[in-house]
């Protein structure tokens, strides 16, 4: 984005405009939020964060401008809608998804833009738990004037942001475990022949959910079976794709696999053991992919390890679209934030590998809630939250 100029200072600092009301900060911060949703999976290592500019123009609210946080993290979205607002800014509301920064790093904070445009009120839903954040940005606003109101939206802003939040608060991504299932309940046939569950509309829902994230990833189980590109393939949008994760204990994955073929022109990182062996590493690294290591636990890679790897290179949001197995071992630790069931109206009529085992089933019925069903052609797709 090309840079243009924050307004300079005008002579003295009026509104705020509009008059706070409650209604209002709800309205436009619900559109904060969509629109920091509109960048997800392109941001990371940084959230993908919503901003509006409103001032007022005698006949009621006006919207001045908005940003978003720009692909790679940078700039963020408060500072694009600033730069965009220019001199209107002065007086105006600012309304952002989440805390303004107000440390120095690759920028200057965007708390110091935020007091040379001359906004007179700062509406966020949530306070940043970076620790190099939390709390500051609001703080230094307040002590230098600006009126701050935070928590509008606020549970609808930790869903948006959560991939952040758990980042930096736990020290691994979000993740996302998708499973498809034929209406008899099975996820793979038994002999491991390919099985093709959902039709055209819910492979494309798929792959929105996939350009969303910032990793998909797959266990070498589905790999060796089904050897698939993980790419986006969405007109428009082919150059979302995020980087594909293979959970590969011992590198198995094979030579001729597309994700090692492919390797150069979308990243493929595939984790494994420590003992795994370097001969394996070197003909897959030669291919391009990035080979890195974990410790082990019951002889495979341990997932949680894997998971603050992930988080260790800015990962935030993962798409598990991987087997029964892996799905039954992100369980097992509680690694699952979402789950996203998609069943077709077709069944297998011979018995299959089901879908949801009996750690799903438990942790489904326990410790998750049906937040969202949408019905896609002859598929449903289910999205489960954590209770
Ligand atoms: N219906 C669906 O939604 C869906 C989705 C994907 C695949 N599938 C089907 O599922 C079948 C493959 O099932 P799958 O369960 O083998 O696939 P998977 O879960 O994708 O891969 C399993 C492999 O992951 C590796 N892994 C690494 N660390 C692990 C750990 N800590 N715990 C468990 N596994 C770990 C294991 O191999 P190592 O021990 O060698 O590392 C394991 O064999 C195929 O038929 C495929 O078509 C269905």
């Amino acid at each position: 984005m090309s840079a243009v100029p924050l307004a300079s200072p005008g002579p003295e600092r009026s509104g705020p405009w509009p008059a706070p009301d409650a209604a209002l900060d709800e309205r436009f911060m619900r559109m904060a939020l969509a629109l920091g949703e509109r960048h997800l999976g392109l941001t990371w290592p940084n959230p993908s964060v919503g901003a509006l500019v409103v001032g007022a123009d005698g006949e009621g609210p006006l919207i001045l401008a908005q940003g978003v946080t720009q692909p790679g993290g940078r700039p963020h979205a408060e500072r694009i809608a600033l730069e965009n607002a220019g001199a209107s800014a002065r007086g105006a509301t600012l309304y952002i998804s989440l805390e303004p920064c107000s440390h120095h790093g690759r920028t200057p904070p965007c708390v110091d833009a935020i007091m040379t445009t001359g906004v007179a009120r700062v509406v966020t839903a949530l306070e940043d738990p970076d620790p190099r954040v939390r709390g500051r940005g609001h703080q230094f606003l307040r002590d230098r004037g600006v009126e701050v109101v935070t928590g509008v939206l606020a549970d609808a802003a930790r869903r948006l942001h959560r991939g952040h939040i758990l980042r930096t608060t736990e020290g691994r991504p979000a993740v996302t475990l998708k499973l498809a299932q034929t209406a008899d309940g099975s996820a793979a046939r038994l002999s491991g022949a390919r099985l093709l569950i959902t039709g055209e509309r819910s492979n494309c829902r798929t792959h929105l959910i996939r350009a969303h994230a910032d990793a998909i990833m797959v266990g070498v189980g589905t790999v060796l079976a089904d050897d698939p590109q993980l790419t986006v393939r969405l007109p428009g949008m082919e150059d979302w794709s995020p980087v594909r994760v293979i959970l590969d204990s011992r590198l198995r994955t094979p030579a001729s696999a597309t994700l090692a073929v492919t390797a150069r022109e979308a990243p493929t990182w595939i984790i494994c053991t420590e003992d795994a062996p370097a001969e394996a590493e070197r003909r897959l690294a030669a291919q391009g992919a990035e080979v890195m290591r974990v410790g082990a636990r019951d002889g495979r890679l341990d997932v949680p390890a894997a998971m603050r790897l992930l988080a260790g290179r800015g990962i935030t949001r993962v798409f598990s679209e991987g087997g029964p197995s892996c799905a039954e071992v992100l369980v097992a630790h509680d690694l699952v934030d979402e789950f996203a069931v998609a069943t077709s109206s077709s069944r297998l009529n011979e018995p299959g590998i089901p879908a949801i085992g009996p750690g799903l089933r438990t942790a489904l019925s326990n410790r998750f809630m049906l937040v969202e069903t949408e019905e896609l052609g002859p598929d449903r797709l289910e999205l489960y939250e954590r209770a």
